[in-house]
């Protein structure tokens, strides 16, 4: 598994040698050449650290993060992390202008996890493509909300500077992928959280499905492979009570479940208020194929 690994790195490194000059804007190049290399690149799998640090001249820095995987309410984890900073990276990954795209950066994961983050979220606050701890040890976490030990967190983690930023804090890990293997830039998933059938009025709640929800669930099609169940379906079978407790207690209705509650660090209000807007929003979304 390990070889397997590092030859796929070993072949991608040889790619990325020759895709690093192709990044540059090139004045001279017709309009219609406007999407060269990136798009190509974002389904490969990531070169390993070295090659990327060589082929984009990065710089590997370090950060001390409260760890939302191994955090509990009232019993913060510190760890430090290095690895570069997520826009100098995304930068070169992504191609000029991702910044102002209006999209969302995609990251997905080994197993089937995707997390897809506004772009504005980038600009707002910072984060680092994590590749291993500043104190040597195994780059692994006991992530505690899915009662999993020692979980790998290679090749990347992404990590974001929380320290001083309670609403970072708050929200805990979902934005937080690790075991990330590809990295892309999507539109906007606004036309499948908000469809032109859908009542105003959800736009908080459909924000919170893709935080919470959708690194591991679908809405119609929408969201990560990990247990790609369609939301607006389940919601429809499920009454608010039951809803209620599967949320916010998924081990009291199925002990040992690798379903996370929603953060326990976010103010007991408004656990319940998301829990209730969810169930309204989903039930209201319409069902497509
Ligand atoms: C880290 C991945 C992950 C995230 C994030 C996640 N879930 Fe789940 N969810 C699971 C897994 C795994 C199962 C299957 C649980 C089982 O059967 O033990 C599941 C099952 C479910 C089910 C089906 C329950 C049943 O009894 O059949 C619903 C409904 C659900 N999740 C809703 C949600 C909602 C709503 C959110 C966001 C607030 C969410 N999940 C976030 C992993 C996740």
């Amino acid at each position: 598994m390990r070889r397997a690994l590092s030859l796929i790195a070993m072949g991608l490194g040889a790619a990325i040698s020759a895709w690093a000059g192709s990044d540059r804007p090139d004045a001279s190049a017709p309009a219609t050449s406007a999407a060269p290399a990136a798009p190509a690149r974002w389904a490969q799998n990531l070169p390993d650290a070295r090659s990327l640090a060589r082929a984009y001249a990065l710089k590997s820095e370090t950060v001390q993060v409260q760890e939302p995987h191994a955090s509990q309410a009232g019993r913060p984890v510190l760890r430090r992390y290095r690895g570069f900073d997520a826009r100098d990276f995304l930068d070169h990954w992504l191609g000029p202008g991702w910044q102002d795209s209006g999209g969302e950066v995609e990251f997905r994961a080994r197993d089937g996890f995707v997390s897809r983050i506004p772009v504005a979220r980038f600009v707002q606050h910072t984060a680092l493509l994590a590749f291993a701890r500043v104190d040597g040890k195994p780059f692994q976490l006991d992530v505690h909300a899915q009662h999993e030990k020692q979980v790998p967190l290679g090749p990347y983690y992404l990590v974001w500077r929380n320290i001083g930023a309670p609403d970072l804090i708050a929200e805990g890990g979902a934005q937080w992928p690790y075991q990330v293997v590809r990295i892309a830039l999507r539109p906007s998933s606004q036309a499948a959280l908000l469809p032109a059938g859908l009542p105003p009025g959800h736009e908080a709640a459909a924000a919170a499905a893709q935080t919470y929800c959708l690194s591991c669930h679908q809405i119609n099609g929408f969201g990560g492979d990990k247990m790609p169940l369609n939301l607006a379906v389940q919601a429809r079978q499920m009454d608010a009570a039951h809803w209620q407790q599967w949320l916010l207690q998924p081990q009291s209705v199925k002990p040992g479940t690798a379903m996370p509650p929603l953060p326990e660090t976010l103010p007991p209000a408004e656990r319940e208020a998301v829990v209730r807007q969810l169930h309204e929003y989903l039930r209201a979304l319409p069902v497509t194929p």
